[in-house]
């Protein structure tokens, strides 16, 4: 039986490695590698002619060990992107659009994120802001921007009239790569489908993209975020009927750790303001 004293230690272990990053359960059920028997260390510098000399004398070599992890993909990139399309392209509302994404498997992301983040505020505002990924606390809540940058970027807003009633938010990515890592082109190819069709079924009349991930995707450029910000972007995502007015701006997240850029970024929200006072 555990005593106090086992689940200190075992809470402390815990905490240790969330410290050191390791965040996310991969697997259902522990896996102990360290009563595995350790694999030979591979020779540095081999000498070939030796070693193929010894390979033959002692016959048929073993196949190295496969390491089958629990998640490997379980459908090529070519196949998530063709399902993505259709899901993406067979969704009329944005309830259909979250339920395709509920159905969805071509992204990795979702067997290790706890929620899907759909979108928050109001589609009906037709303000749309397109931020990264989920992070810890939007994948806990499955809703975007509820974290610290959330609350930062909630302030943004509201120091240009704006809130979650006259703005809707989303990000680039549904499900919050493990551990915040970056997010793979394959991850954000998957999940493109579905953000053009967001978009399309949102008709906002204007877009803000919050960051590098958000405003590179999007415009299709391999610009950095810091010559992309304050630029205005014609866009016009597949389904959309008309070129929407986008603005790419700085990252909340990036805002947090750089503050000095916070001028910039209140530059670009005047400028967003102001395309907005001029909507008939
Ligand atoms: N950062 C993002 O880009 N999106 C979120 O939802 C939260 C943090």
């Amino acid at each position: 039986m555990r005593n106090a004293t086992d689940n200190a230690e075992a809470l402390a272990w815990l905490a240790w490695q969330v410290e050191m990053g390791a965040d996310e359960a991969l697997l259902d059920a522990p896996r102990d590698r360290l009563s595995q028997p350790a694999r030979p260390m591979r020779q540095t510098a081999p000498n070939l002619a030796s070693a193929t000399a010894q390979a033959t004398a002692a016959g048929p070599r073993e196949a190295p060990p496969v390491w089958t992890p629990e998640a490997t993909r379980l459908v090529s990139n070519d196949e998530a992107l063709a399902s993505a399309r259709a899901l993406a392209a067979g969704a009329n509302t944005l309830e259909e659009l979250k339920a395709a994404l509920g159905r969805f498997e071509g992204c990795d992301l979702k067997k290790t994120a706890t929620n899907l983040v759909f979108a928050d505020g109001n589609p009906a505002s037709r303000v749309m802001l397109i931020g990264e990924a989920p992070g810890a606390d939007e994948d806990r809540q499955g809703r975007p921007f509820v974290g610290v940058s959330g609350q930062l970027l909630d302030r943004m807003l509201g120091a240009i009239g704006l809130d979650r009633g006259s703005a809707y938010i989303t990000n680039i990515l549904f499900w919050r790569p493990p551990g915040n890592r970056t997010p793979t082109p394959a991850e954000v190819a998957a999940c493109l489908p579905f953000v053009e069709r967001h978009i399309a079924l949102v008709e906002p009349t204007h877009l803000l993209l919050l960051g590098a991930l958000a405003s590179k995707t999007l415009t299709a450029s391999n610009d950095g975020i810091l010559k992309l910000r304050g630029r205005w972007f014609e866009l016009q995502p597949l389904g959309s009927p008309a070129p929407i007015p986008s603005l790419a701006t700085l990252h909340p997240a990036y805002l947090l750790r750089q503050p000095a850029q916070k001028r910039l970024a209140w530059r670009d929200l005047l400028s967003f303001r102001v395309a907005l006072d001029k909507r008939p």
